[in-house]
């Protein structure tokens, strides 16, 4: 049941420290700055020399995430909106790792891509939270997130799960198939084993309940992000429409100048997140939306420079720059519970909504 909480979503929500503890237990050795899962043994990915992470929703978010992890490890990886994976997949043949994102694997548009994928040759793997699940038995390897059951509509707690999953099995990948990763997997292994602790920080909240209280009946909510920055921007813009019904919407922090600007004005608050690269370029972006009158949220560490154009803060802890959107991430989910409470909505089932999508 929700315990002690109103709803399942902010039970998901704050349950992340034990999330996160859950899926990195025992997957790396922090002194020899190694990744190893219990399935998926190296040879998997020894002849993959290119990875397609296929995925919808919220874990299309963690797919990019993903995606973006492995080019910086130096692998060939994209993600591709599982439903349009049909009409406009890559070239996939049998050195092509296709990687099913799928909290539920049970989702009719995944399913379907990791069968086309099987097709065409490629080796298949299925990264969900659901043992005995479709994607799971129907994908030649398994990677489970250890989420713990999701029963709230909007994804939170998987995600993170996700993207963790994801990063630690980019640099398995790299290792695997060309030798070398050039991923600082040492460093990042350090602060993967602080996660917990500092999502724990994160959660009292009030913050991101102040935010949603000064800005509600605003006309829109912009999210941007660069780097890991732009999923995670993405996501926040996705959860925080689906549970408020407001307008939001999530850019690129470079696009916002190519178009979205143009809705740009003091009636639309930009939440700005700043991933810890590049942070210069975003804060320019930001500015170009401050001088349209928009107040800027930051989601930074304290002390950054972004503060000096911010309207409020949203303070994430100082963290390795790829793990530093997840961090953002458990900002935004608080903002937009905080929001959608606000406005009194069935924050657990959402209108027009199911937790498992199972139609194309
Ligand atoms: C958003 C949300 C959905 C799912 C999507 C995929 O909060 O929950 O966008 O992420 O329907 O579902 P799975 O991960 O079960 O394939």
């Amino acid at each position: 049941g929700k315990g002690e909480f109103d709803h399942y979503m902010l039970k998901e929500i704050t349950e992340q420290p034990t999330s996160i503890a859950q899926t990195i237990e025992g997957r790396y050795d922090p002194r020899r700055g190694s990744v190893s899962f219990d399935a998926c043994e190296p040879e998997t990915f020894a002849d993959i020399d290119r990875v397609v992470l296929a995925a919808c929703g919220t874990s299309y978010h963690a797919a990019l995430y993903g995606a973006i992890v492995l080019r910086r490890a130096g692998v060939d990886a994209d993600a591709i909106l599982a439903n349009e994976f049909g009409v406009s997949a890559p070239p996939i043949d049998d050195r092509t790792l296709v990687v099913a994102v799928t909290q539920s694997g049970e989702t009719a548009d995944t399913l379907g891509a990791l069968r086309a994928a099987s097709r065409a040759g490629a080796t298949t793997l299925a990264v969900t939270n659901v043992i005995g699940s479709s994607a799971a038995r129907e994908a030649d390897e398994q990677l489970f997130i250890r989420a713990g059951p999701e029963i709230g509509v909007a994804a939170t707690k998987t995600f993170s799960s996700q993207a963790i999953v994801l990063t630690l099995l980019a640099d398995r990948i790299a290792t695997a198939s060309t030798g070398t990763s050039t991923l600082p997997i040492g460093d990042i292994c350090a602060d993967v084993d602080r996660l917990p602790s500092l999502v724990e920080e994160l959660l009292d909240g009030s913050a991101a309940e102040s935010v949603a209280r000064r800005y509600r009946g605003e006309r829109a909510f912009f999210f941007i992000g660069r780097g890991l920055g732009y999923p995670v921007a993405l996501e926040g813009a996705l959860k925080f429409k689906e549970i408020t019904y407001e307008h939001a919407e999530g850019f690129a922090a470079g696009e916002l100048k190519h178009g979205p600007l143009a809705l740009v004005t003091p009636e639309t608050p930009v939440v700005a997140i700043f991933t810890g690269t590049e942070d210069e370029k975003t804060l320019k972006n930001a500015e170009e939306a401050a001088t349209r009158g928009a107040p800027i949220v930051a989601v930074c560490p304290d002390g950054h420079d972004a503060l000096s154009i911010a309207d409020a803060h949203l303070s994430i802890p100082d963290v390795h720059p790829m793990l530093s959107g997840l961090l953002a991430t458990v900002q935004l989910q608080l903002v937009s519970y905080h929001a959608a409470n606000l406005l009194d909505r069935e924050i657990d089932k959402p209108r027009n909504l199911a937790k498992s999508v199972t139609v194309e």
